[in-house]
């Protein structure tokens, strides 16, 4: 290793200590001190990761373009690129993007969520509260299960519960829980695809915000789901012209519109719905819908 090489990596290490502490305008000066040394798209993507926790967006798009064009093939940058761009919705976040993400936070993922007044699981399960028996007798699937909190609610009504994720670390943390039958480490639709069993019920709590365009996820619901099983979920709730948006968070939202054209053309019924924020994000509600559909 040469010395440069060696001061680059040094004064790496530093901007992400630095950025880890918070303390983003230092971070950005090292990172800026790495950039004369040497162009490297951690030290771009870390500048970027910056300027946007402070809201700079302008420059937060320059700098993850930078990292592009010296790292093309990486899905998470483009995808930084598309949602600050706004130009184009991808269909859905790129995996590497989601593990990065959750891996990256899975620890901390539960009390950060707490403290975020996050109501997902809650939200789905009024739903079919009183409406379904404990009597354990559902195969239940929690697509994009995280670390596993719909796994305590939907647990009495299960006779198999099995997760799916796509975030290693995140299934570890669900795996801690001893509520699931099985834990599989895949995509949603790679999974869905070839399920190990059909379904009585899939559950898909904040997934779909990485998810935007819900087509195949729908349309392909033969696959894992029984006859008159049925589809649970939340989405951050679209109200502009748009059916599916991509937000400068990363996350999709979509429109009530688009569920109901879409669950009417795949042969799903919308039987009842629940809104509520989802998460109260810098004191504001983010608009939360939850959703239960019936297969017919
Ligand atoms: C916001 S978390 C929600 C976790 C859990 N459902 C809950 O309500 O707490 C989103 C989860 O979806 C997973 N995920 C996102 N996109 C996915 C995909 N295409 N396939 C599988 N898992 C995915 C992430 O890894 C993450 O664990």
């Amino acid at each position: 290793m040469t010395s440069n090489t060696q001061s680059v990596q040094d004064f790496l290490q530093l901007a992400w200590q630095a950025q880890a502490a918070g303390q983003f305008d230092q971070a950005i000066e090292i990172y800026q001190k790495t950039l004369d040394l040497q162009q490297t798209a951690p030290a771009w993507l870390g500048l970027g990761q910056c300027h946007l926790e402070r809201k700079d967006s302008q420059a937060a798009l320059a700098a993850f373009r930078q990292a592009l064009a010296l790292m093309p093939q990486s899905g998470a940058i483009r995808h930084m690129v598309d949602m600050l761009e706004g130009a184009r919705v991808p269909d859905r976040a790129p995996d590497d993007y989601v593990v990065w993400v959750f891996d990256g936070h899975a620890e901390n993922f539960e009390a950060h969520l707490a403290a975020l007044n996050y109501r997902g699981p809650q939200m789905v399960a009024g739903l079919i509260e009183g409406s379904w028996d404990r009597d354990g007798s559902r195969a239940i699937l929690d697509l994009g299960c995280g670390t596993g909190l719909n796994a305590p609610i939907f647990r009495p009504y299960a006779q198999r519960l099995d997760g799916v994720d796509l975030a290693p670390r995140m299934l570890q943390q669900a795996a801690r829980r001893g509520l699931y039958d099985h834990l599989y480490k895949a995509e949603a639709h790679t999974f869905l695809r070839r399920p190990p069993c059909r379904y009585d019920a899939v559950i898909a709590t904040d997934v779909f915000i990485y998810i935007g365009q819900l087509e195949e996820i729908f349309s392909f619901s033969d696959q894992y789901l029984n006859k008159g099983g049925e589809l649970l979920f939340t989405i951050e709730l679209a109200t502009g012209e748009q059916p599916v948006e991509l937000r400068s968070s990363g996350r999709f939202r979509q429109t009530d519109a688009y569920i109901r054209a879409l669950a009417g053309r795949t042969g799903f019924e919308v039987v009842a719905t629940h809104d509520e924020a989802l998460r109260i994000e810098n004191g504001i509600p983010e608009a939360g819908r939850a959703y239960r559909l019936v297969r017919l």
